[in-house]
């Protein structure tokens, strides 16, 4: 008799391709099956057959507060009856919208949409139609979503299924995109429209913006005339209070934010200056849409989320995160295996190897660290003991607001243990 995560996901493999509807969740490149989740709570997840896991995935950085967290429900719950969808204005996008620009210091403006790729791909049109030029300039292992002119040298999924970009992808979708390392400021000219950056990298494990990197990019794209974009999908509202911005002191022209705004619902969002945004359809000539763009659902999840999170929240969850690094690095050091958890804020990287390395700077390093195929057992080993990390050695560990210090030392311990079964295997 086949488990019931077997069952299900042999029924998700006859009616989704792969039995997924994102690459990421497929287990391909760890091995194994993955297991169906019925339910989150906080910290944790529970799968389909009762078993509860320490979930690290948080939905890819969606969920800040943990899973099901009592406010954001109660606010959904109070949404849910006053209508769906409604294709009008409604207040709860403007209380979002609010709460964004209010935190961070140059974003006059959003717009909203249902997906971080949607954002990234608006905001590639607005500043083509704003500075009426066609180049971009993006880096190797930074992803941004799967619009076709964005698909390439992609981190994240695209790394894990070793695909160097995306079949149907035309070569003319991507003629415009140039690809720089990661951390080199690239020479531009004025035939460039925008320069798209994660702030920190964090779709190649986590990559940090070295010294000078994004205040270089700054000065660059000031310099000819490119609009600046900080993909902010990860570190929005995560790396800090008011984001990339405030933690790196370096203003974008170009935000693009998703995963936390939508408190775990489906929304994305592209702001900038009024004067920017006022190219935006229908006050300017770029046109971009959405039939469930600002949902009020998502919008009162989002909103939630953003009034509750303090300024104390983010410097807490620094200093739990940096401990936790630290105490996770030793676990991994006593199996005889090297491990490096590099931190940016809240956020936490995780690379293993037989071999003392330096911390990687760009693709090239990080993915000779990922390829290695150390994680995949790491991670069957943490699995095996109720520990969920991603399912592929290009994520970084996602830490909610609702994780304990109990349960990250609980990690540390299954870390130790998990590092020794892959050191001998
Ligand atoms: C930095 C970054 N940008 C864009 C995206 C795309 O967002 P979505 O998956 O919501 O389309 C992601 C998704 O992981 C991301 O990490």
């Amino acid at each position: 008799m086949n488990s019931l995560n077997e069952a299900w996901f042999a029924r998700a493999q006859k009616v989704l391709p792969g039995g997924v509807d994102s690459p990421v969740r497929s287990f391909r490149s760890v091995g194994g099956i993955p297991f169906t989740v019925a339910r989150g709570s906080g910290a944790y997840v529970e799968d389909v057959e009762g078993r509860r896991y320490l979930d690290y995935v948080q939905s890819y950085g969606a969920s800040l507060l943990g899973h099901a967290h009592p406010a954001v429900v109660k606010a959904l719950r109070e949404a849910v009856g006053e209508g769906t969808t409604f294709g009008a204005p409604t207040p709860g996008e403007v209380l979002l919208a609010e709460a964004m620009t209010t935190r961070v210091k140059g974003l006059e403006q959003v717009r909203l949409v249902s997906s971080g790729t949607e954002a990234l791909m608006s905001a590639v049109r607005l500043a083509r139609g704003v500075t009426r030029r066609d180049k971009i300039v993006k880096f190797d292992g930074c992803y941004h979503g799967h619009s076709d002119a964005l698909l390439v040298a992609g981190g994240s999924g695209v790394a894990q299924m070793g695909l160097p970009g995306s079949a149907g992808v035309t070569a003319g979708a991507v003629g415009d995109t140039i690809v720089a390392p990661y951390n080199e400021v690239p020479t531009l000219d004025e035939t460039v429209a925008a320069v798209l950056v994660e702030p920190v990298a964090a779709n190649m494990n986590l990559v940090a913006p070295a010294t000078g990197f994004l205040r270089g990019l700054r000065a660059e794209c000031s310099r000819v005339g490119a609009l600046l974009i900080f993909d902010e999908v990860i570190t929005g509202f995560r790396l800090a209070y008011a984001g990339a911005e405030a933690f790196f002191d370096v203003t974008p022209d170009i935000w693009c934010f998703g995963k936390v705004i939508g408190g775990g619902l489906p929304v994305g969002a592209f702001g900038a200056s009024r004067d920017i945004m006022s190219s935006l359809a229908p006050l300017g000539p770029v046109y971009q849409a959405g039939t469930l763009s600002g949902n009020p659902l998502a919008t009162a999840a989002g909103t939630t989320v953003l009034n509750l999170v303090t300024p104390g929240d983010y410097e807490e969850l620094t200093r739990r995160v940096a401990t936790f690094a630290r105490d996770f690095e030793q676990a991994i050091a006593s199996s005889g295996l090297y491990g490096h958890c590099p931190t940016q804020g809240p956020l936490m990287g995780l690379f293993l190897s037989r071999q003392p390395f330096e911390a990687p700077s760009n693709f090239v390093d990080a993915k000779a660290l990922c390829e290695n195929g150390l994680y995949r057992t790491f991670f069957h080993a943490m699995l095996d003991r109720g520990v969920a990390l991603a399912p592929g050695a290009y994520e970084i560990l996602f830490v909610s607001l609702a994780h304990s210090t109990e349960d990250l030392a609980t990690t540390v311990h299954y870390a130790a243990e998990a590092a020794k079964v892959a050191a001998t295997t």
